[in-house]
């Protein structure tokens, strides 16, 4: 099969930390051809580390010999690139979050489709294998029916100069840490889940949301709350709690690499503590970003996913200002 090869816009410290290293992982599927950054130092200082070409500005990447693009950039510089990038006929993976509205993320699902390339948003810890021991767990009956799903993703505050803080390029914990544990809901118990309420505190120094949290349901009252922070004690996890058990998944959106997970399963006078195995699920999202673009998998299943996603914290926003 074709070898994909990609450039990357901006020299983003996930790209360097986590998605690159992926991506030189499966040398069979891509080629990093080239990377780009608004500062010639920087696109050299990376170019170098990763073997590949350095470019000075995002335009110039898009006139790269390349297949595909990854774009880490602020969630509110997406717009502009990831829809360029479309346009060009690239495939690309964007960051999370992908949009910072629903009409933003329906234009570029629109853009794909005209394109016929893929497009996928950045949530990387679907591909860690321990969602998929939960969710064998529950198929197996070991928590009962399903009666409520609790996520939480907060992280302490971050340097003052941080893009997350700055609402011009779409900072702030809804399209950053918000992602997580709402993508999680529909991962977990379906795409059915509606966001019934939500409320989103903004910081009057920064102009910018700080944290705050969501309810969702479906038809057979089934609830979700999830909540998110910019300013907390550390939190990454999920609960699904049943008729008979319930799974707590500990570390669940963020766990590096080499780090074994835990999920603890808890039933009548009887609690389990089940490691799980390392996994780096940055090579299995970029894994799946390559059977995306090769057609082993469905495209439409990513589009209807960025489509869900970016109109839930559309409406989160939307509902805590009602
Ligand atoms: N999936 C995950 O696990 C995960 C984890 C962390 C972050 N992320 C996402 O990845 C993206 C980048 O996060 P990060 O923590 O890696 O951020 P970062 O290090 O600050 O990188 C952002 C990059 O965007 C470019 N940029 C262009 N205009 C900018 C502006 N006005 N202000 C700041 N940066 C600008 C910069 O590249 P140049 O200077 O080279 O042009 C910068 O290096 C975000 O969307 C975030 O939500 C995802």
């Amino acid at each position: 099969m074709k070898k994909i090869r990609i450039g990357i816009m901006g020299c983003a410290a996930i790209a360097k930390k986590s998605v690159v290293p992926a991506l030189l992982a499966l040398p069979d599927q891509f080629e990093v051809v080239a990377i780009a950054s608004r500062s010639p130092e920087k696109a050299q200082e990376f170019a170098f580390l990763f073997g590949c070409k350095a470019i000075t500005g995002y335009d110039n990447l898009l006139l790269e010999d390349i297949d595909a693009v990854y774009v880490p950039l602020p969630t509110g510089l997406h717009d502009e690139w990831v829809n360029k990038a479309l346009l060009l006929g690239k495939h690309v993976y964007a960051e999370k979050s992908i949009a910072i509205s629903f009409a933003s993320a329906q234009s570029m699902v629109e853009n794909a489709k005209k394109s016929s390339v893929a497009l996928m948003e950045g949530y990387m810890f679907l591909y860690h294998t321990q969602h998929q021991k939960v969710k064998s767990l529950v198929a197996e009956g070991a928590i009962g029916e399903i009666r409520n799903f609790r996520g939480a993703f907060g992280v302490p505050p971050l340097a003052v100069e941080n893009f997350r803080y700055d609402d011009k390029i779409g900072g702030g914990a809804l399209f950053d840490v918000a992602g997580y544990p709402l993508r999680a809901v529909r991962f977990m118990l379906g795409d059915h889940f509606k966001v019934t309420a939500s409320n989103l505190y903004t910081d009057p120094k920064t102009g910018t949301n700080l944290y705050g949290s969501a309810f969702l349901k479906d038809e057979n009252e089934i609830g979700a709350q999830i909540v998110f922070g910019l300013d907390h004690f550390y939190q990454c996890n999920y609960e699904i709690w049943g008729t008979k058990g319930k799974i707590k998944v500990e570390r669940a959106y963020t766990p590096a690499p080499d780090f074994k997970p835990t999920i603890i399963l808890e039933q009548q006078g009887k609690l389990e503590i089940i490691t799980e195995m390392a996994c780096n699920h940055f090579i299995g999202a970029m894994q799946a970003f390559y059977d995306s673009i090769t057609g082993v998998k469905s495209k439409e299943e990513h589009y209807t996913a960025i489509l869900l996603q970016s109109e839930s914290l559309q409406q989160i926003k939307d509902l805590s200002k009602a």
